[in-house]
């Protein structure tokens, strides 16, 4: 079976090199064009009813509305080392590469569905640069079914959450203390070219 789709395979993760260097777009990029539908892709029935999760034409799943949640006392980012930042995102990197290769058996599958995360993820650059239109934060729902991850004997749990793609962003929360300042040009030259300047060019985020 790997062979027969070794092709489109190939095509795909061509295509999905772009979606890491840049945010995603459907609109100008072709990946969800050339493949309206990744429901049964290639008869394989690990893909059934990929397209419900953010909605068919909508690989990468891009928010377009968010709901800010009201909340009691605001969240605040505080500077811990960045140390410790670095191993939380590698538990989640790795958590990820977990979820992918002991939940799905097909290769197919778990490339199309690593690149929908990936590209997923990497809109969030466009918001930290205040170019995406969209608010800064994360969904504290979506955010709350860390705690189920895992079974009592440490395997990987297999219940159903209960939420969609569309739900993400429906629960906002927008932590406060950066230090990014819209009316003042200083701020923004440092944020967006200092840290930036030193990444390759192929993974700076593009404006939308
Ligand atoms: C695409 O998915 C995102 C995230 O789930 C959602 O917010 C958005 O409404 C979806 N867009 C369409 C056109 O379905």
């Amino acid at each position: 079976m790997f062979a027969k789709f070794a092709l489109p395979l190939l095509s795909i993760s061509a295509l999905a090199g772009s979606a890491i260097a840049a945010p995603f777009n459907p609109k100008t990029q072709s990946l969800a064009r050339r493949y309206q539908s990744f429901d049964n892709w290639g008869g394989i029935s690990s893909f059934d009813g990929f397209d419900n999760f953010y909605g068919e034409d909508n690989f990468s799943g891009v928010v377009s509305s968010q709901v800010v949640v009201e909340q009691q006392e605001e969240v605040v980012c505080q500077s811990l080392s960045i140390e410790i930042v670095q191993q939380r995102l590698l538990v989640l990197q790795e958590m990820a590469r977990q979820i992918i290769t002991e939940q799905i058996c097909e290769v197919e599958t778990q490339t199309v569905v690593f690149q929908q995360f990936v590209s997923s993820c990497s809109q969030f650059s466009s918001d930290l640069l205040r170019t995406s239109g969209r608010q800064v934060g994360y969904d504290s729902n979506i955010v709350s079914n860390f705690g189920n991850f895992y079974n009592s004997d440490g395997s990987l749990s297999t219940s159903d959450f209960g939420f969609s793609g569309s739900d993400a962003g429906q629960s906002l929360i927008v932590p406060s203390g950066n230090n990014w300042d819209s009316s003042s040009s200083l701020h923004q030259s440092v944020v967006l070219s200092m840290p930036l300047l030193a990444l390759p060019p192929a993974l700076l985020p593009v404006p939308r």
